[in-house]
Formats: C-alpha cells, sequence, structure tokens
C-alpha cells in the first residue's frame, strides 16, 4: 500500500494539476485532435505497480477493450520519482505513463501524468491527471475503478487488521479450549460461524439476500466476549479468511476516530472489496449507537448502506451493556440475526476450571474450598484472584500458595467491587444495572 495520501481539494493540488494541464494542452492534445481527448482527474490507483501487477489482463472493459500495458515516456514536466513501501516493494511512481488498451488488434492509449507535490502541512501527496479519447471514457473509468478496488482489496493475511486503532495489525493467541464457557455455548457460537461461511452463503444467494449475517455477544464485563472474538477470529485466519477489527477505543487528536459510524463503514467497505469471506469484529456496538449516527449504524445493520461481497461477511458485535442496545435492534427481525447472552460462571465445574487454569503450576486441592464462592462471577474475576494471590507469593517469596492467601486475595477483590458498585449506585442515585460483577 502506498503511504503517500492522493490528490486533495487543496490549492497545493490545483496548482499542480494546472500546470500538468497545462502541458497536456500545448504538448500532447495538438499532437492527437483527431481523437478528441477530454482530461480527467484520475485515481491514484492507476499508477500503483502491485496493482498494475494484479490487474487482471483478461478484465473486460465496456466496448470489449482489456488493458494490455504501461509504457514510461519521456515528460519534461514530471520528475519521476518511485515510492517504496515500508518492506522496500516499489508502490507508486510519479512519472508519464502510456496506458494501452487493446480491441480485435485495435489499440488504443491513455496518457497519465503523475506527480508529488506537498500540502500546506507539508506532507506528499499525489495527483493524477489522464488524457482519455472522448470514445474510450467509460473503458477508462471501468479501469480506474477496478484499479480502486485491487488497489483496497486485501489478500488474506495471517494477522487480523486493525480498524481505527493504534497499530495496524495483530495475530490472535487465545485458544477456543482455554475458555471456559458452557460448551453447548462455545459450540452454538462456532456452529453458527462456520455454518454461516460454510453453507449458509448459498442459501442467502438462492434467496436473492446479501450473504450478511451479524451475530451479537452481550454480558456484564470481564465473561470472556473478547476472547471469543479473538479465538473466532484465530479460526478464520486459519481458513484464510479476511478478519478485520474495529476498535473503538482510539480516539485521534479531534476525537475524530471514537466510536464513528466511518470505522464500521471502512471494515464493510475493506470486507466488500476483498473478495474473501470476512469476518468483522465490532467491539462495544452499544458506544456506536450514540444519537447522531444512531440512524446510519442501524441502516448497516439491515444491510442497505454496504455493499458486501459474494464470499460473505459476518459482523460479531459484542456489548457489556445490552440494555443500551434498545428495542430497534434486537427486535427488529434482520438486524441481528441471533443474539448470544455470555454469561458469569454458571458452575463449581467452570469456577474450578478457571481457578486451575490461572493458578497454573501453583493449585492445590485445598484451593478447591473457594470455589463455591467463585461461582456467579465473570472469568475475568476469577483471574483477578488467581493473579492477585500469585503476585503475594511473589512479593513475600513464599515456596507456595496457602489457602489463607488465596482465600484474601479473594474477599479483597470481592470488597473492591462492592465499594465501586457502592459508589456508582450513590452516584446514579440508582442501580446500576449490568454494570459490574454481581455475585449471586
Ligand atoms: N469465560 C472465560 N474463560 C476463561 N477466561 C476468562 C473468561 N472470561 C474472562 N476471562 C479472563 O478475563 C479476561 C477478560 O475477559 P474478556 O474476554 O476481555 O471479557 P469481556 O470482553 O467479556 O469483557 C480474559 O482475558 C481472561 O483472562
Ligand atoms: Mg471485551
Amino acid at each position: 500500500m502506498p503511504n503517500i495520501a492522493c490528490c486533495g481539494n487543496d490549492a497545493a493540488s490545483q496548482l499542480k494539476v494546472d500546470g500538468l494541464v497545462a502541458w497536456l494542452e500545448a504538448e500532447w492534445m495538438p499532437t492527437r485532435v483527431d481523437q478528441h481527448l477530454v482530461t480527467l482527474n484520475t485515481t491514484v490507483a492507476i499508477i500503483d505497480d502491485t496493482v498494475i501487477a494484479k490487474f487482471d489482463r483478461a478484465f473486460p472493459l465496456p466496448g470489449g477493450y482489456a488493458f494490455s500495458g504501461i509504457r514510461d515516456i519521456e515528460c519534461p514536466i514530471v520528475a519521476r520519482v518511485t515510492n517504496l513501501s515500508f518492506d522496500g516493494d516499489r508502490v507508486d511512481r510519479s512519472g508519464a505513463f502510456l496506458y494501452q488498451f487493446t480491441r480485435d488488434g485495435e489499440a488504443v492509449d491513455v496518457l497519465a501524468l503523475a506527480s508529488y507535490y506537498t500540502d500546506e502541512v507539508n506532507s506528499w501527496r499525489m495527483v493524477c491527471v489522464a488524457s482519455v479519447p472522448q470514445d474510450f471514457i467509460a473503458a477508462w473509468h471501468a479501469f480506474a475503478r477496478e484499479c480502486d478496488r485491487l488497489h483496497s482489496a486485501l489478500d488474506p493475511t495471517p494477522r487480523v487488521i486493525i480498524i481505527g486503532g493504534r497499530s495496524h495489525s495483530f495475530v490472535p493467541t487465545v485458544n477456543w479450549d482455554e475458555i471456559v464457557l458452557p460448551e453447548k455455548l462455545k459450540s452454538d457460537i462456532l456452529g453458527d460461524v462456520s455454518s454461516f461461511f460454510l453453507k449458509g452463503i448459498d442459501v442467502y444467494k438462492r434467496l436473492n439476500l446479501k450473504p450478511f449475517r451479524k451475530l451479537l455477544l452481550a454480558g456484564v464485563p470481564g465473561t470472556g466476549k473478547t476472547m471469543l472474538c479473538s479465538a473466532l477470529a484465530r479460526w478464520a485466519l486459519e481458513r484464510q479468511y479476511v478478519v478485520i477489527y474495529v476498535s473503538s477505543a482510539y480516539k485521534g487528536p479531534n476525537d475524530e476516530y471514537g466510536s464513528t459510524f466511518s470505522k464500521i463503514q471502512h471494515a464493510l467497505s475493506v470486507a466488500a472489496s476483498s473478495n474473501h469471506p470476512s469476518l468483522i469484529l465490532l467491539e462495544e456496538l452499544d458506544a456506536f449507537l450514540h444519537e447522531e449516527e444512531k440512524a446510519i449504524v442501524l441502516n448497516v445493520l439491515d444491510g442497505n448502506e454496504s455493499s458486501i461481497n459474494d464470499k460473505g461477511t459476518l459482523l460479531i458485535a459484542t456489548t457489556n451493556y445490552p440494555e443500551a442496545i434498545d428495542e430497534r435492534v434486537l427486535k427488529r427481525p434482520g438486524r441481528l440475526d441471533r443474539v448470544f447472552i455470555v454469561p458469569e460462571t454458571r458452575t463449581q465445574l467452570d469456577a474450578e476450571h478457571m481457578l486451575r487454569q490461572y493458578l497454573g503450576i501453583m493449585w492445590q486441592e485445598a484451593h478447591r474450598a473457594l470455589v463455591p464462592a467463585l461461582v456467579g462471577y465473570p472469568g475475568a474475576f476469577i483471574r483477578e484472584v488467581a493473579v492477585y494471590a500469585l503476585t503475594q507469593v511473589a512479593y513475600d517469596d513464599m515456596p507456595e500458595l496457602s489457602y489463607a492467601v488465596l482465600e484474601q486475595s479473594y474477599q479483597n477483590l470481592k470488597e473492591q467491587l462492592e465499594a465501586r458498585d457502592d459508589f456508582l449506585k450513590q452516584r446514579n442515585g440508582e442501580p446500576v444495572l449490568g454494570n459490574g460483577y454481581s455475585a449471586n
């Protein structure tokens, strides 16, 4: 991907375009008057080498044309500069290029001029104009659009692509087995996801519906929803699907990157142009349903706003506050296809499983006495009890974890939670629903 943005609407880009057009009009067009050349502003995707390398030469263009190649030509007013990607691959380059198209032995040439300029904040940008024969405009437009699509299309990578976060991608590491939840819930979720991709797409197509499915994982904080997303991401990457994670957390300097609809839209367009089965993970859906953008987010859930690729797009949203997602979302058919409630630990067996998992080699049979007290708490709480206890052992150089230290760790965390809940209740003047761990 080029790291240089395409042209903006600023004065500097206009000046640059004016210069390129003046040259075309003085030097190029007079030599080809019979072609009725028209100057078009065009996408910088056409000068991206990786796009051109991927462009299918058999791609049918309007009028029966096919793209056959590019030739560099001399042009004194544009410097030739090649821009390398971070990995050292050649991506876009400035210069003058003749794009060649053929139809039954007949050839059409389009001259494109691409030039760098610096905008008012001194970032490098690029402008690109093309001199296109009047009769060829439809074919050129289709060519440029396909280049645009290839430019944003992603090949599956073994990483999750992050939209709106500080980093660009991550490798999910959660194993399905590490997640302690009722087996039926886990197998229902995985079953839903896998049958959508493996069997569902054809059904959607037969019914003439967009292959777009939307699931919601709802539950109080710390029950394992993010873990489930991560494990599903891993499952999907193993099958070479495209996985996209929409991060609501990162806010830019002007608050522009928080929970904004543009991120959802970006994720959907990446999925749509990828042409691979795509999984979109949208954490904290409730945060996106703020007043200004709620209507448009609901439209997306309806599938009205988005083009969906044929291979299928599955959106998995999560929420810690299902009460923030009102009936318009939950009850209306077609908006969310299925809601899974991710519960706090329900059985002693699960509580013990989790405690053992997080205590690791420090686990002792005596610790089992704490298990009944852990039922009703989310996994994150049980993990905290274990981690806190283990840090005590490390700080005090104890050879092993005694039951007393473990129990004390539980009591401390329980009190902290209760104090926090009381504080929140007092502040809000009412019970805080679903807004904390509840031990019942
Ligand atoms: N069901 C669970 N099984 C195992 N560990 C869990 C579970 N739920 C939570 N945890 C632990 O708590 C941490 C936070 O859980 P997370 O998945 O982020 O919760 P949520 O997204 O529901 O708020 C996890 O990384 C994991 O260590
Ligand atoms: Mg989470």
